[in-house]
């Protein structure tokens, strides 16, 4: 036994909750209750826990069950996937397994809807085989305890998380050690405002050395790409063009392109031309459009630019674009820094 489990075990004989399913060794029972916690929070996993272990006792009772009455129990719960997959694991277990829940780990694991922290929680807790299972509060107390930055939302973080956890697990106490690690992550090492003055680990965590307790663990941004949808206006004026400079918070910032409009929707010159911008554009101002606008999906980091190009003739009047937009000569265009998608319909057009 290493010194962080007999610290965090000594820890947890003091402060354990007493909750219903504590010192259970029923597999099915238990994995009953993690399926439920993975839906909602303890108070209310509780009620949920009772009612759905008095109902629905055991393995063969769940094969049996209606589902109405599967997701009658269930109900408020939400992902009622998730029921209909504790049927179909029941279903399962009653075919491959004659109705016995299976006692090995890899056994667990092939149930639908029982994945590797699942496997390792029932393993362990049922039948004290050395499995550690990493939940949202292992990777939390880990992370700080031992300074682990690797984010726990990559592969390699999973991996070296599980790595650490089976290195730290107490392999004679696994069921203790397990729940342990999910108390002392949910009432003591809190996301928010950990005890840090009463921890078990303060002499050598180091989170509180550094300070860093709010910056563990680490957790990959999810970044969500945006869609935009500009439209460029290439006005031809005799030989002449007109372009602008990009203002300095948006993307392209300070090159040079053709006065655009963006709208949120992808949407045709017909109704382009019904856009109050482009009237006060276009206002006393008539042009001949010359072809079928340029159409390109140009992909940047976080945004996909769905970029149209129309080629403008216009007869007498300027159109009125912004005041920083400024005539040049066609020929002189390739003077001005431009962004990649500018240079690009600009070369086609040269051809
Ligand atoms: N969260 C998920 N499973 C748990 C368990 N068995 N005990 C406490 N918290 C949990």
């Amino acid at each position: 036994m290493n010194n962080f489990s007999s610290l965090l075990i000594a820890w947890y004989k003091e402060h354990k909750r007493d909750l219903p399913w504590r010192g259970e060794k029923d597999p099915y029972k238990i994995w009953i209750s993690e399926i439920i916690l993975q839906q909602t929070r303890i108070e209310q996993g509780r009620a949920y826990y009772t009612r759905f272990v008095e109902q629905i006792p055991d393995i063969q009772a769940l094969a049996n069950a209606s589902e109405d009455e599967i997701l009658k129990l269930w109900q408020g719960l939400g992902y009622y996937s998730r029921a209909r997959n504790l049927q179909a694991g029941a279903k399962f277990v009653m075919e491959k397994f004659n109705g016995f829940f299976p006692n090995t780990y890899e056994d667990i694991r092939q149930i639908k809807g029982i994945g590797d922290y699942t496997a390792a929680a029932i393993a362990s807790m049922a039948f004290r085989l050395p499995y550690a299972a990493v939940d949202g509060n292992a990777y939390r107390v880990l992370s700080r305890v031992f300074g682990i930055t690797t984010p726990i939302n990559s592969t390699a973080g999973k991996k070296e998380f599980q790595l650490l956890a089976q290195e730290v697990l107490d392999k004679h106490k696994p069921d203790i050690f397990n729940q342990a690690m999910m108390d002392f992550g949910a009432t003591h090492c809190k996301t928010k405002n950990p005890q840090c003055e009463t921890c078990p680990f303060e002499h050598f965590c180091y989170a509180k050395e550094h300070m860093q307790q709010n910056d563990l663990p680490k957790k990959l941004q999810k970044i969500t790409i945006k869609n935009r949808y500009l439209h460029y206006f290439f006005v031809k004026n005799g030989e002449n063009t007109y372009i602008q400079k990009r203002s300095q918070n948006d993307i392209w910032a300070g090159l040079y392109e053709f006065p655009l409009l963006e709208t949120t929707e992808p949407v045709d010159f017909d109704i382009l031309q019904e856009n109050a911008v482009f009237q006060k554009f276009f206002k006393g101002c008539s042009f001949v459009l010359e072809h079928n606008p340029f159409e390109c999906k140009h992909q940047l980091t976080h945004q996909t630019i769905f970029a149209k190009f129309y080629t403008l003739q216009i007869a007498a009047e300027a159109p009125k674009f912004s005041q920083q937009t400024i005539m040049i000569p066609i020929a002189d265009f390739d003077q001005y820094p431009v962004s990649r998608l500018m240079n690009m319909f600009f070369e086609k057009m040269m051809k």
